[in-house]
Order: C-alpha cells, then structure tokens, then sequence
C-alpha cells in the first residue's frame, strides 16, 4: 500500500462527498440508472442507486480500494497468512467452507484435512442426535459463540427438523432459569460454545446447567457437549474427548458459525441444509475472490459503508431486513461490524485520521416502521438504511402478506429518496436518505449462506482500506477485568475505588440488607 496515493484518494473521494447531488435529482434524465448502480450476482440484486454515488464518485472509492491494496490483502487472507497481526494469527473462517478440494496452509501445513474430519464428525454426530432421544438442545454460549446459531437457526426456521434449540448467553441467572424452567433434563443435550472456555458467562451458566443436569439425571456428562479451541480446558470441566468439537485459533469467535460453533443449527437442519448454508457462503467467497472490484458485492457493500460514514458523516447504519426471521441479524451484524472495526487505531498503532466503524442497529420491518421510522424520515439526522428482502416467503398460503410486506419495503427506500413537499412544515419529508437494498428469491439456507459473507467481506475491506486489524478484539478487555475486581467488593471486600462506582457497590449492599 502506497500511504501517500491511498491518502490523494482519500482527498479525491471527499472532495466528490462535498459536492454530492440530491439523490432523486440523479435520476432525472438517466433511465438507465438504476442498472447501472445495481449488481446482480450470487442470487442477489444489490441496489445502490439510492445514493447520492455517481460513476466518478464511485470510479474514485474503487480507485481507493485499488490504492489501499484491497486485492492483496483478500488474496493475503484466503491463503491464510497472519493477518491477525496483532493477535499472530492467521484469518481462515473461509477454511470452513471451502470445497472439498482444496487447500490451505498455515506454518506450511495443510489445514483442510482436520477441517474436513471435523465437519465429518459434526454430520456423524448431528445425524445421531436428530435419530435419538433428544428433543431439546441448550446452546450456551456468548458473543460469537451464540449470535451466529441463534441468528441462524431462526432465520432458518422453515428448515428445523431435529430437536428445539434455546440459547442461553447473559450471565443474568434470569436467562438460564428461564430456558431451563420449561425443559426436561432427560431428554435435554447442553452445548457449551466457547473458542476460549473461560469466559465467565458461559463457565458460569455451564455449572449451574451441570448441576440442574444432575439433580434428575444419572450421568449428566452423557447430556454435555463442549465447542471450543481449548480441548484440554474442555476436558478439564468433565466432557470426554469423544464430545469435544475443536477448532483452532484461527476462527474469530465472530466468524465462527461455519464450524463448531454451529453444531446446534445443524442439529437443528441437519447436515445436508448446514451444507447448503456452507455452499452459499463459500459462493460468496469465490465471487468475493474473483469479481472484478466493480463487480465485486462484498467490495460495493464496503465502498457504500465507507462513502456514508467516512465521507457524507453519517454516525449509524440501520440494518432493516423486511424478514421477521432475520430479526437477530442485526444484534448479530453488531458484533460482527463494531467488534470488529470499532477500532481508534490502525494496525500500526496509529490514530486514525478518521472515524472507524460506524454504529450499527436495525430492527425488521415492517415492525420498524411503527417505532423508530419516524426519525429516518423527519429526524435531523440522516441514517443510511440497508433494506434485505425475500421476493418470495415460505408460507405459500400467506403470499398476500408476503406482498403487503414487499411493497412496504420497496415504498419505505422510495419514500426516504423522495421525500414530500407539504404546507404544513410538520409534514414535509426532506427526502434525500440514502438506502441500499439487497433482494433475494428465498431465505434459504444457500442464500444466508450469501448474506452473511457478503456482511464479513464488506466489514474485511472496510477494515483493510481503513488500515485497521479487523480481527482482535482488546476493548472488550478492560470492562471484564474490571468485573471481575469489583466482585469481591460486592461481597464486602474493601478497596480505593472511584467515588461514583464506591456509591454503587454501596447502594447494592445495602438493598441486601
Ligand atoms: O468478549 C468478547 C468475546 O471475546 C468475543 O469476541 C467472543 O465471540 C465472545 O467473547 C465469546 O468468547 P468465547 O467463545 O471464548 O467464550
């Protein structure tokens, strides 16, 4: 990367953001607009033409993604060089899902033969699950180890066949009691997902399953499974080799859904739609890997990303799937996004010279549009939507909601373009607010598969052209040892702590007196 050339695109790519048009003025004259600022690929129609983007605004961020070395920092990735700089590590969640062909080294060692075996054993193992006993499944699991299955097995609910799932991640005893509360232990299987198998929330909500488990069950070890990096930690809580599905230290807990830590979706659909959901994601990844810049989604998805936030300054993101079932995409579309660029420095070290990830938030539609929809209209301050749509439901019989929910998709990026004149100042919608929107036939799992690639690249080039390490994770650090100090003081231990936070620990111990 040339700093100098990267930094001149930058200053090309701002100075085309201060002069930007009205978006609907764009389409005045230009019938071929749309086309043109539209993508069809991957099953996929990816619609940025409801941006204020022109073909020189955005000739110039394909230009910066050029500069910054975009390409060979994703070649860099999928041939598994350490580009966890920080961390030594090497970036492979792409590993998971690679055809059964290839392969992949890290310190000149194949790794594609293990990950193969284990997704062999997941299948052994998911297939005797869904024959057996089992009806229920408790995944307990945080962060990554929890929001890519929960995300996924709801978003794939027309295809859950096995046993339910729950999740259980907060360490709030609330959360745990009430998943167990309507469950028979007997009949019940406990995952514990976790890449480190010491994070206090997991180990925690593990024990207190272990001993619900053994209070009505001969050998609740039988009943236990462990997902983790750690195996020997794994071991050490009591789960025998046999029941621990490793990976290595080159999954990021937030791109880890490909593997292990999907064990429960697959449980859930089986084998062979886990297959599929693998299948789309690695189509993703070869479209991402090949597709000229111009044409490449994942690359667009980040150049809009960056064109909003860095460029026009707009601090959020709403993720709004018109799809009820993709309704934890967005709380997982946090994680993914704000652990992994919310960075203030570069890979470097040094400060950024602009912002980072911006937030991300969302909620499905049309739910959104009767709570916070207001705002996007009317609000002062102006939020990019990225609106995800099915142009077909899985319920045939209800096709007439389906309809209703489509045309209230497509009408709300209408309505934010447009806008509306009105002499009553309070009814004027500006208009002028920006949307992308991705239509798809069907939630299938081929094409969650999709989405949730697409969702990974966007965040690696938005981190590679911003220079920042996208796969550590150190400002989660500092609040967990902080917890952990302030335990003690919970249960009367004295310590010089700041006045605020001495008030609080006071007032907790006086509400138990
Ligand atoms: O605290 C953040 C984090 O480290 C995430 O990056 C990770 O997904 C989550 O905690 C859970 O970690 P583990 O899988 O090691 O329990």
């Amino acid at each position: 990367m040339n700093a100098a050339q990267v930094a001149a695109e930058w200053a090309r790519v701002f100075t085309l953001g201060k002069a930007r048009g009205k978006i609907a003025e764009l389409f005045e004259g230009d019938r071929s607009r749309a086309q043109r600022m539209s993508r069809r690929a991957c099953g996929m129609l990816y619609d940025f033409s409801k941006t204020a983007l022109t073909e020189e605004s955005f000739a110039a961020l394909i230009d910066l993604a050029e500069a910054a070395d975009v390409t060979a920092a994703r070649d860099a990735m999928f041939a598994g060089e350490k580009i966890n700089t920080t961390e030594g590590r090497a970036v492979l969640h792409t590993a998971l899902r690679a055809g059964p062909d290839a392969v992949i080294e890290v310190d000149g060692v194949d790794v594609m033969p293990e990950v193969r075996a284990t997704l062999a054993r997941m299948a052994d193992f998911a297939r005797e699950v869904r024959a057996g006993e089992f009806t229920d499944v408790v995944n307990i699991g945080i962060g990554g180890s929890d929001l890519g299955p929960a995300m996924a097995s709801l978003a794939l609910a027309p295809y859950s066949d096995g046993p339910r799932l729950h999740f259980v991640s907060n360490i709030d005893g609330a959360h745990i009691h009430d998943v167990l509360k309507g469950l028979n232990a007997a009949t019940t299987l406990v995952l514990v997902a976790s890449k480190t198998f010491t994070t206090i929330e997991t180990m925690t909500n593990a024990e207190t399953a272990r001993r619900w488990m053994a209070k009505s069950v001969a050998e609740p070890a039988a009943h236990f499974v462990a997902i983790s990096s750690a195996e020997d930690k794994a071991a050490a809580f009591g789960i025998p080799a046999g029941r621990v599905f490793g990976f290595e230290d080159w999954v990021g807990g937030r791109y880890s859904v490909w593997g292990p830590i999907g064990l429960s979706l697959m449980l859930a659909i089986g084998p062979e739609d886990f297959a599929m959901f693998l299948a789309g994601a690695a189509e993703m990844d070869a479209h991402f890997a090949q597709a000229p810049l111009t044409d490449n989604l994942p690359v667009i998805h980040a150049l809009v990303g960056l064109w909003h936030h860095q460029v026009c300054g707009y601090k959020t993101r709403a993720v709004l799937p018109y799809d009820q079932r993709l309704s934890r995409l967005p709380a997982y579309l946090q994680q993914l996004e704000m652990e992994s660029n919310g960075k203030r420095v570069s890979k470097t070290g040094e400060a950024l010279s602009f912002g980072s990830g911006p937030i991300v938030w969302g909620e499905p539609g049309t739910n959104g549009q009767h709570a916070f929809y207001q705002l996007l209209h009317q609000g002062t301050q102006i939020v990019p939507a990225e609106f995800l749509v099915a142009m077909q439901g899985h319920e045939a019989e209800l096709a007439h909601h389906h309809a209703l929910l489509v045309a209230n998709c497509f009408a709300q990026s209408q309505a934010l373009m447009l806008g509306r004149d009105h002499d009553q100042p309070q009814r004027v919608f500006e208009g002028n607010r920006p949307s992308v929107t991705m239509a798809y036939e069907k939630l299938t799992p081929l094409m969650l598969g999709r989405i949730i690639a697409l969702y990974e690249h966007r965040v690696f080039v938005e981190g590679a052209i911003l220079g920042i390490n996208s796969f550590d994770q150190f400002g989660v650090e500092l609040g967990k040892a902080l917890a952990m100090a302030l335990q003690p003081l919970l249960e009367g231990a004295e310590a010089e702590i700041d006045s605020s936070t001495a008030q609080l620990v006071a007032f907790y111990r006086e509400s138990l007196t």
